[in-house]
């Protein structure tokens, strides 16, 4: 079994690199840049978010923390599903410009919140 401490650094990681890219390519959406059309655009970040989740359970299981014991937990699993969806509407669904700004800056606010209830470990960090 992985020790926990290498588990919990690869998950770290992850969120690095998947919250840098995601900011990266808001930023391009918001200034209509070219490269965001770009192959790699579709490939590397879905990689590294299955990576983020595969050590997020990993971590969950192996830490006996789970999402209907913990409620920093439960809150952190609901508000990144949310992430998920105005992710894709940020960056790809929405149909206007303004739709996709309006859905990044509430992805950017909900990423806040994942990481403010991740380092605390309370669901209501503030
Ligand atoms: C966008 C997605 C996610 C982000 C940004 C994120 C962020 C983080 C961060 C920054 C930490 C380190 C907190 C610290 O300072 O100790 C952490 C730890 C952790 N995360 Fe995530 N995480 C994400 C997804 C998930 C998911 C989906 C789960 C559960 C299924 C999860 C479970 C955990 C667990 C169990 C820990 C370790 C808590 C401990 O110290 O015992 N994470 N996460």
């Amino acid at each position: 079994m992985m020790d926990y401490h290498v588990l919990k650094l690869i998950h770290v990681s992850c969120v690095a690199a998947s919250v840098s890219l995601f900011l990266l390519r808001g930023a391009g959406m918001w200034c209509g840049a070219a490269w965001t059309a770009q192959r790699w655009t579709r490939t590397v970040p879905p990689l590294i978010d299955t990576l983020l989740l595969a050590s997020a359970v990993t971590l969950a299981w192996t830490s006996g923390q789970s999402p209907l014991v913990q409620p920093w937990l439960s809150a952190k699993l609901g508000a990144v599903a949310l992430y998920i969806v105005l992710g894709a509407f940020a960056l790809k669904r929405a149909r206007t410009r303004t739709g996709r700004r309006a859905a990044l800056l509430a992805a950017t606010a909900t990423l806040a919140y994942i990481i403010a209830v991740a380092v605390t470990k309370q669901a209501w960090p503030l």
